[in-house]
């Protein structure tokens, strides 16, 4: 079996952050969201993953790799056209995976249960397809089955009036009847090969399709909230680790990861769960739980809680931060430092700021 993994797409929702930065390389809990879908294919033993980015991207195939570093062979197929859709990306990696079954992993997702299972009742029950569903509040953002007597009669996109409460998530295992299906659908009014669309074609031609329900969290992060949310579960499973250093006046509460060369200093409270990067200054602040802070971050007299705070950022602003994203090298300094007096903005487009 091999793995396809989703990593190219628009990213439109988390914009501005991925005007500059591929969405799966995002950090959660300071590792980029991508490592986690590659630990979870690791797990199932898994060898051979094929990873969709989008043409051109260069950066991504140097940041992770040949993926040694999971004991995985990584091939990187550039999707061409742009992201025309997730039945797309299939159809793009048929030569890639040929006849072999193969686990479709959107690189967005992130799942707290061991995927193995799914892999396992795929085979015992000599499926052609497995939908991993989760119950969600809100299944009109999702693609929603219709179970009847425990088999899926029918998969639809988006639906006004769902007929479960369950979503489809972005895991899912499939044979080779599944590029028959990509092969035969058209695109949508919106102008891609949806997956829905996919798997409803396979119903319709009496292949066997099954599912599992997922049972611990599963998160699709999408949006920045999402994003928080991850960052959220993740760093509930942090244990404590202090490589940096900590001044004797500073109070380190709850499970706190601390990087090496970095210096907590001043009048400071750290109240895990908090990761803390490598090489970061944290002086006279307070850093609330559920914050994750990257590499060579700077704060100084300020309170951060739920946030993620992206490497080299610049944090001096005497105020209270809270369920934020701060990019890459970004820089809040407090208003009086500069004549005249007031916010002195520079915000990306598609920024969100609540002043
Ligand atoms: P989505 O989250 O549906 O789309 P997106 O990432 O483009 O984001 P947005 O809706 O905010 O614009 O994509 C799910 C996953 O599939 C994600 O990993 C991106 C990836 N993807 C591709 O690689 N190619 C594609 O053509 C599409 C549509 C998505």
């Amino acid at each position: 079996m091999k793995a396809l993994i989703t990593a190219g797409g628009h990213g439109t929702r988390l914009r501005p952050i991925t005007y500059t930065t591929n969405k799966h390389l995002v950090p959660i809990a300071n590792k980029p969201m991508i490592h986690y879908a590659l630990e979870k294919i690791a797990d199932t033993g898994i060898k051979e993953v094929g990873i969709v980015i989008n043409a051109g991207d260069v950066i991504f195939p140097k940041k992770i790799g040949d993926g040694s570093k999971w004991n995985l062979s990584i091939t990187y197929i550039e999707q061409p056209g742009g992201p025309l859709g997730l039945a797309h990306v299939i159809k793009i990696a048929e030569d890639f995976i040929g006849k072999d079954s193969f686990i479709f992993y959107l690189g967005d997702n992130i799942i707290l249960n061991d995927i193995k299972p799914f892999v396992e009742k795929f085979e015992k029950e000599k499926l052609n397809c497995l939908l991993a569903l989760s119950k969600v509040k809100d299944p009109q953002r999702f693609g929603v089955p219709e179970i009847v007597d425990g088999r899926i009669i029918k998969v639809e996109e988006k639906p006004q009036s769902p007929k479960s409460n369950f979503a489809v998530t972005g895991i899912y295992v499939y044979d080779y009847h599944i590029f028959e299906a990509v092969n035969a659908i058209k695109p949508s009014a919106r102008g891609e090969l949806e997956i829905s669309d996919a798997h409803q074609y396979l119903l319709d031609h009496n292949l066997e399709v099954g599912y599992s329900e997922i049972t611990g969290w599963w998160k699709d992060t999408g949006k920045p909230i999402d994003l928080l949310e991850g960052n959220q579960l993740i760093l509930n499973y942090t244990e404590t680790k202090i490589d940096g250093e900590v001044d004797q006046r500073v109070a380190i509460q709850g499970k706190v990861k601390i990087g090496k060369g970095t210096r907590i200093i001043g009048n400071s409270v750290v109240r895990g769960p908090v990761a803390i990067g490598e090489n970061c200054v944290i002086k006279d602040s307070y850093i609330g739980p559920f914050t994750a802070i990257g590499d060579r971050v700077e704060i100084y007299g300020t309170e951060i809680e739920n946030s993620i705070i992206f490497e080299d950022a610049d944090i001096n602003c005497n105020k209270r931060i809270t369920d934020s994203l701060i990019g890459v090298n970004a820089t809040i300094t407090p208003v009086h430092e500069t004549l005249p007096s007031g916010h002195k903005l520079l915000v990306g487009d598609n920024s969100f700021i609540e002043l």
